[in-house]
């Protein structure tokens, strides 16, 4: 453990992205030519170059660009074994119907509890090695209440956001007995996880939670004091988007298969539409209408859905890469969304921004401007990463 740092300065920052629009240009409220001061995790100070107070330590941004860390709001990082052999399938023209589930339960059922630690611990460290400064991460592959919670204790260890996911798709033992299941998961299952858990989320999807389990697993959710989170509209259209607007959640994950009701619905509420491209890329489905939802208004969060099955990167800035290519987002919205919209998916109004009282996570990128994540894909542009004013790697 490396002793806490007092105060880091960063200086000589040619270009800072402070998202918020009152402190600078355009909506990510640009600021250039400034030196920051991260004091005890929080940002302290925003001034012109050269004019800082002290600090303890310093990192020089050499006149680059300095960005919030990314805040990946949608992983699945508890699991064991890999399933590339469906991926190659599905590129030789297999279609993603989440069969696969089934094989990764078996796989982290089996594996050890260090084993799961280490390849948490991995993925955490490739996504801090690509500015993802938080994390959020759930159950999903144990579907026993004793699994459940053994990947909650795991998902504790690599992120600090943690979501329930007994509701991932029913047990195999359960099959056929859906409702049977869905009183494991309201019942013994929540009990034991609920505690090591913020959050609760449903895949509402046809072979996965319909309408009426979804409800009432989000209700069981809630009343055991969760936030709640739905893997909304991913492969088809169906009831998940209304359902998380109707009973509050935090965010609808997903939302590529969408009508003119559910943009209505997201736009009028404070669900944020959380879009995870890396999904369709590898399974090559049609992307998420992001234009039609940013320009009706509605809040949009941008993540890797890190999973062995259907979007195995931890990449943000790949992420960016694909809105921008792909979903036809600005560099400037992907951005925004990839950071401070997925502070806002986690309801935590201390990330996602760089501004007094935020905490001190930022991305100095060994480019210009922002827009060169998108410009230049695949590059490895991160030059330093900084979690609460201490410096990763
Ligand atoms: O977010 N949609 C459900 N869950 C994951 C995929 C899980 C898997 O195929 O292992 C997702 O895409
Ligand atoms: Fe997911």
């Amino acid at each position: 453990m490396r002793p806490p740092v007092g105060s880091l300065l960063v200086c000589d920052i040619g270009l800072l992205v402070t998202n918020r629009a009152e402190l600078g240009s355009g909506a990510l409220g640009v600021v250039r030519d400034v030196d920051l001061v991260v004091e005890n995790g929080t940002v302290a100070w925003i001034g012109g170059a050269g004019t800082s107070p002290a600090a303890d330590e310093m990192l020089d941004a050499s006149g680059r660009c300095v960005i919030p860390g990314f805040v990946d709001s949608h992983t699945h990082l508890v699991f064991a074994g890999d399933r590339v052999e469906e991926f190659t399938a599905r590129m030789a023209g297999k279609r993603y119907d989440a069969g696969g589930i089934s094989a990764t339960v078996a796989a982290t059922r089996s594996a050890r509890l260090s084993a799961l630690m280490a390849t948490a611990a991995k993925l955490k460290r490739e996504a801090e090695a690509q500015g993802t400064t938080t994390l959020e991460t759930k159950s999903g592959y144990g579907l026993t209440v004793a699994d459940e919670s053994r990947c909650l204790e795991v998902a504790g260890t690599v992120a600090e956001e943690v979501t329930y996911l007994g509701a991932h798709v029913v047990s195999p033992e359960f099959r056929g007995k859906e409702q049977d299941y869905v009183a494991l998961v309201t019942g013994p299952m929540l009990e034991a996880c609920a505690p090591k858990a913020r959050w609760c989320d449903v895949f509402c999807e046809q072979g996965a939670f319909g309408p009426d389990a979804t409800r009432q697993i989000l209700q069981a959710g809630l009343a055991h004091g969760l936030g709640l989170r739905v893997h909304a509209n991913q492969l088809s259209h169906g009831p998940g988007v209304q359902i998380a607007v109707e009973m509050g959640a935090a965010s609808a994950d997903h939302c590529t298969h969408l009508d003119g009701a559910d943009v209505d619905a997201l736009a009028g509420s404070e669900t944020v539409a959380t879009l995870l491209p890396g999904a369709e890329f590898s399974t090559r489905s049609p992307y998420p209408d992001a234009r039609r939802l940013l320009d009706s208004g509605v809040a949009v969060a941008l993540a890797t859905d890190c999973n062995p099955g259907t979007s195995y990167t931890t990449s943000m800035p790949f992420i960016i890469a694909l809105a921008v290519r792909e979903m036809h987002m600005t560099p400037e919205e992907a951005l925004f969304a990839a950071t401070a919209g997925g502070a806002r998916a986690l309801r935590r109004d201390d990330l996602g921004a760089l501004a007094p009282g935020s905490r001190g996570d930022l991305v100095v990128l060994d480019a210009p401007t922002p827009a060169h994540l998108a410009y230049r894909p695949g590059v490895d542009l991160v030059a330093a990463v900084v979690r609460a004013g201490r410096l990763l790697g």
